[in-house]
């Protein structure tokens, strides 16, 4: 447990903590605080996690060698490209999984979203081509559609940050849990660090206020700890967790081939990968070192070491995580003690100046630390990298517009979908450039593959218009 278990009730324990802790200049307003403010800065203050920030405070002023990860002996970590014989194995038992109730869903929701400037949780974006569907909809439906296929029950963990907990809460109840039965649809909240100054201070965003910040999705695992989630994933008989980001609506749900082959390697932990567009494209590699797997995120990675090539010309470091893993529970108990490194950024923070007012700085100042779920990898003993295949995985929506953005999301969901037409035998009218004509948007409920489709599809079914199966 990291957080600093300590009650406190007054000024004076306030004091006492803080002096001891030299931020002392979180209590500078006290004089001028009305009592709801100053209780409110007193539960602040009981949160704040001193063994974290003690570490914080000693990578301040380190550069970047505070988290340099590539060391000397770092290489390109093995990845598995399974046969269709070892695909179908696998397929069989991650099946078996699945109906036996073994295989729980983490979705890690807690972010902020600010690049794609949505005002609300990233997973109430609406996103779907024709019906709007937003991500946490399609989700939910793909989960749906598994417990349907498999006569089986699949509790899905949500992780919240303070910030969008309860409109997370609420979007979720609004819409009747998206069909799901609520009792299997489990919110925890990871915790929330304070931004510091160069020399270490706190920082306040108004007089009764300090600015804090999500502690990054490295903070799931301490999370589903405190929250009492690792306990209830094990009384429900779980030892299979899929773990995946909320912003990435081609997601294959607990796929069954990647939690077999999982299963059959004995992974601790198991790890997607695709092959990146190019050299500079913003996803941390797998790599290993000593005998240790790691992802080595994109800013870590020197500009030279990514733009290395083999002799045939493809990337040295070329195969990118997608955060997109399973884990066994046995390893998640694990790791919930772990210490996770931690990573800093120079960010732009919201402060409260000597007359109590809040500035918006032009430039960053403060440094935010997080840490991140992947550092796990170096301590499981068996670590698996699946490759897959990106068209029908992946297509995140990151960016207002340009790459990864909700017109790449929607085009990449068409094309997935008529490639499930074409392999049912569909013709799916195209223009010169290979692009669908109509619009194509298959609800996950209705169907979760190109077996559920064929199964399913009208037999005098042809693509005239824009097509909507639900
Ligand atoms: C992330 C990965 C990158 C990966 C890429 C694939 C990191 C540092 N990098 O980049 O290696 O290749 O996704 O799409 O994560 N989240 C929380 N709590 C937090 C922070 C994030 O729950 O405190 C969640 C977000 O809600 C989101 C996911 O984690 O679902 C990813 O966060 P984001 O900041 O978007 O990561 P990227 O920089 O896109």
């Amino acid at each position: 447990m990291e957080t600093t278990q300590v009650t406190i009730d007054s000024y004076s324990d306030a004091k006492e903590l803080l002096d001891r802790h030299g931020q002392g200049q979180l209590l500078d307003f006290w004089d001028k605080l009305s009592d709801t403010e100053r209780s409110a800065l007193l539960s602040q203050i009981e949160t704040l996690d001193f063994p974290s920030i003690a570490r914080m405070q000693s990578m301040l002023g380190q550069g970047d060698a505070a988290q340099a990860a590539f060391g000397a002996g770092t290489l390109p970590a093995e990845v598995m490209t399974p046969s269709e014989q070892e695909t179908a194995d696998a397929i069989n038992i991650g099946e078996s999984s699945l109906s036996e109730g073994r295989v729980g869903v983490i979705l890690v929701a807690g972010g902020q979203g600010s690049r794609l400037g949505f005002d609300g949780p990233k997973g109430a974006f609406p996103v779907a081509p024709i019906t709007n569907a937003t991500l946490f909809e399609i989700h939910c439906h793909k989960i749906l559609r598994l417990e349907e296929k498999y006569d089986t029950q699949i509790p899905f963990y949500v992780m919240t940050s303070e910030t969008n907990n309860k409109p997370t809460h609420d979007f979720f109840a609004e819409n009747n849990y998206f069909g799901l039965d609520p009792e299997r649809v489990l919110f925890f909240i990871q915790g929330m660090w304070p931004t510091l100054t160069g020399e270490g201070k706190i920082i306040l965003d108004s007089p009764h206020h300090i600015f804090m910040s999500p502690d990054g999705h490295g903070g799931t695992i301490t999370a589903l700890k405190n929250s009492g989630a690792l306990d209830d994933m094990a009384s429900r008989g779980l030892d299979t967790l899929f773990y995946f980001q909320v912003d990435n609506p081609l997601i294959e749900i607990a796929d069954p081939a990647f939690i077999g082959l999982h299963a059959n390697t004995g992974a601790d932990v198991s790890v997607k990968v695709c092959a990146k567009r190019d050299a500079g494209e913003g996803l941390g590699v797998v790599a290993a070192r000593d005998g240790h797997n790691m992802v080595i995120e994109y800013i870590d990675l020197p500009e030279e070491e990514a733009a290395a090539t083999l002799p045939d010309g493809s990337l040295k470091f070329l195969y990118g995580s997608v955060a997109i893993h399973v884990f066994s529970l046995g390893f998640l108990k694990q790791e919930a003690n772990a210490e996770l490194p931690l990573h800093v950024a120079h960010k732009k923070v919201p402060y409260c100046n000597a007359d109590g007012e809040t500035v918006r700085p032009g430039e960053p100042n403060a440094f935010k630390f997080e840490k991140f779920i992947f550092d796990v990898l170096p301590d499981a003993n068996t670590v698996l990298n699946l490759a897959f295949a990106r068209e029908e995985e992946f297509s995140p929506v990151k960016n207002a517009t340009g790459a990864d953005s909700p017109e790449t999301t929607q085009r990449d969901m068409i094309r997935k979908y008529s490639r499930w037409l074409e392999a049912c035998g569909i013709e799916v009218p195209k223009d010169d450039s290979g692009t669908p004509v109509y619009k194509i948007e298959i609800d996950p409920r209705f169907a979760g593959n190109v077996q559920d489709l064929r199964s399913k599809l009208p037999q005098d079914f042809a693509v005239t218009d824009d097509v909507l199966l639900v």
